[in-house]
């Protein structure tokens, strides 16, 4: 996969991209990034990016014309049709599902703003999806792009060393995930679980199920509104 991103501020990504599995990942080429600094395509004296809104008001808007001419410049170097992606408060709330539906392309663009809104015809033109990472307002879009980025990447074949892992998370069959030991098997009078020392892989199975569908239920019901249960579950949550 590639991913680009338009920012003023590309030294944000620097210390994320570095570290740990994404770096590994760029160095695996399982993906990589490229960030452009949407100020070079400012077709004025002095760079700037941003103007006053009509109609008066408070604040500074980006302008169309440096974020236009930056998204066309990394879409002619693409083959795939890239989606372009806003980073918003006003956005479509990010989830795991949506994750899995961007690991599936080939390119992603990732417009950021700071501390400015968009021009409207930017959302309007270029912009084909608009993400909110939620109900609060960051300085900017980057960190929340960096959400965005480090939840697909992870999802990239090859990403994780033990790709279970990825089909195990919280929320990746709908349900948060189990509670989880390892040793020692008696820690200060806590124990683990007698079932997941028995050796009994089905019923490990079903209690970790059960488990997932619990934890569910206390911490997130709404997950389960929008979630098809099977009889079994159903019979579970009567118990
Ligand atoms: N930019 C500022 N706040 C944001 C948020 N909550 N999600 C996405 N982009 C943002």
């Amino acid at each position: 996969m590639r991913i680009d991103v338009l920012s003023l501020f590309p030294d944000m990504y620097t210390g994320v991209l570095e570290q740990s599995i994404l770096k590994k990942a760029a160095e695996s080429e399982a993906f990589s990034c490229h960030i452009t600094n949407f100020r070079d395509y400012a077709d004025n004296k002095h760079q700037r990016v941003d103007d006053y809104t009509y109609g008066g008001g408070a604040g500074m808007l980006l302008m169309p014309q440096p974020i236009f001419d930056a998204v066309e410049a990394v879409q002619k170097t693409s083959e795939a049709k890239p989606r372009v992606i806003m980073m918003t408060p006003q956005g479509t709330p990010y989830n795991q599902n949506y994750a899995e539906d961007l690991a599936k392309e080939e390119h992603l663009i990732f417009l950021c703003g700071h501390y400015e809104g968009f021009d409207e015809r930017i959302r309007e033109s270029i912009v084909t999806d608009e993400i909110s990472i939620g109900d609060y307002v960051l300085t900017g879009g980057e960190l929340a792009s960096m959400v965005v980025i480090d939840s697909v990447v992870r999802l990239l074949p090859g990403v994780l060393g033990n790709e279970v892992s990825a089909d195990t998370d919280s929320f990746s069959n709908g349900l948060l995930e189990h509670p989880q030991y390892t040793r020692p098997a008696d820690f200060r009078g806590m124990k683990v679980p007698d079932v997941l020392l028995s050796g009994n892989h089905k019923l490990i199975e079903e209690w970790r199920h059960k488990e997932s569908l619990r934890r569910t239920l206390l911490r997130r019901p709404d997950l389960l509104e929008s979630r098809v249960l099977s009889d079994k579950e159903k019979e579970w949550l009567k118990e």
